[in-house]
């Protein structure tokens, strides 16, 4: 696992939306957008599963996770991916699940996605683009 920090965990704590990618078993790619997210350690990355479908699917049978988060001011760029765990149930997914629905009472917050960070990327156009940085 490896822990963000500095600039890294800045930019990923003001991105207000994050693509995520899930692939198939077979290796058919998804990717959908995500709000209902935190950061709760520098190593894990929370989801709230409200409305996934292809990606809940694929993290069933596929568990890694890949999101990327910009920063319009910096036009810094990183991508994150990550193994994940799904929770239905316990003292993690009842504190998120109260979280989300505080935003909200319509959020039907099904399911928690725990993402434990594995590698981190730049993403930034340049000469750094695409280097391993975590
Ligand atoms: C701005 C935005 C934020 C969203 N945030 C979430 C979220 O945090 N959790 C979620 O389950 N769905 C969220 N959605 C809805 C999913 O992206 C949407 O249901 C999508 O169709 C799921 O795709 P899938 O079938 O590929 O899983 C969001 C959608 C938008 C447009």
């Amino acid at each position: 696992m490896v822990a963000l920090s500095g600039e890294i965990k800045e930019v990923f704590n003001k991105t207000k939306v994050m693509p995520m990618a899930t692939a198939s078993k077979s290796g058919v790619p998804n990717v959908a957008p995500m709000a209902s997210i935190q950061l709760i350690a520098d190593d894990t990355v929370w989801i709230m599963d409200n409305y996934m479908v292809k990606t809940l699917e694929n993290l069933k049978e596929n568990p890694v996770v890949a999101l990327y988060f910009y920063d319009q001011e910096t036009k810094r760029c990183f991508q994150v991916k990550g193994d994940t765990e799904i929770k239905t149930s316990g003292a993690d997914y009842e504190k998120f699940r109260d979280q989300v629905k505080a935003k909200g009472h319509k959020y039907p917050a099904k399911s928690l996605i725990v993402i434990k960070i594995t590698d981190v990327f730049e993403c930034t156009p340049g000469k750094e683009a695409g280097k391993k940085v975590l």
